[in-house]
């Protein structure tokens, strides 16, 4: 396969605003690769890894994971990867976690192509969340520890602090597209693939 196969689309957004329900949608519909770092922390956690136990605590407060095991993390899924044809759902979190991306992509000749935020006020962010964790309960699935109301507000804030800095980060290099993430799925997907043009 030619470089030019190559795709890298980064979806930033705060917690709850549909980064990995239009990463997965736009992964099937485009043939790529979706790496969402939550669920691969979160498998970690089920099956009760030595890497698991170490982030449980830290995934159910709210908080970040250290960015050194997210980077070894994203290094090793790209490692040999013969075209890079992906969607990052929740990474990089950073302004470290991003350089490092930039870095790991320029070695494998995969620059970012593009950077959707999807942008959606707080309060709906919540009830978004809280209503995951609702419906979970209600099916009698267990919820995501981090689906309450005071984690959701603690996600909020750390996002606010160590992620919407990626906001200029990407804005500088030309790769954000700024995407109204209130509406229905369908139509928040629209405006999505209008975006990436
Ligand atoms: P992660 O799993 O990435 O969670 P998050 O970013 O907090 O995001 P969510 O999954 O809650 O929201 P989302 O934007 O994906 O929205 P979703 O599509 O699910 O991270 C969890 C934790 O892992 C972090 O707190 C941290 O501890 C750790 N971690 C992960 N990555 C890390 C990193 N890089 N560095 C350090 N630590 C890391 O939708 C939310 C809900 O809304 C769903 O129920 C959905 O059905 C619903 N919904 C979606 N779109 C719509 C719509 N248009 N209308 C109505 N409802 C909608």
């Amino acid at each position: 396969m030619t470089q030019s196969a190559n795709k890298v689309v980064i979806f930033l957004g705060p917690p709850g605003a549909g980064k990995g329900t239009q990463a997965e949608r736009l992964a099937r519909e485009e043939g790529l690769i979706k790496i969402s770092t939550g669920d691969i922390l979160r498998d970690h956690v089920s099956r009760g890894t030595e890497l698991g136990q170490q982030v449980r605590p830290i995934l159910d407060a709210g908080a970040l994971v250290p960015d050194a095991i997210l980077i070894a993390l994203i290094r090793d899924y790209l490692a040999g990867m013969e075209s890079v044809r992906v969607i990052f759902d929740g990474f990089p979190r950073t302004r470290a976690q991003a350089e490092a991306l930039d870095l790991l992509l320029e070695e494998l000749g995969a620059p970012v192509t593009a950077v959707p935020l999807l942008e959606v006020p707080d309060e709906l962010l919540i009830e978004r969340i809280v209503e995951r964790g609702r419906q979970a309960a209600l099916r009698g699935e267990a919820a995501r520890s981090d689906d309450t109301e005071e984690v959701a507000r603690r996600r909020q804030e750390v996002y606010r602090k160590q992620t919407q800095p990626l906001i200029d980060y990407y804005g500088a290099r030309g790769h954000l597209r700024p995407v109204d993430g209130v509406g229905t799925m369908d139509e928040v997907y629209g405006r999505i693939v209008a975006a990436l043009g």
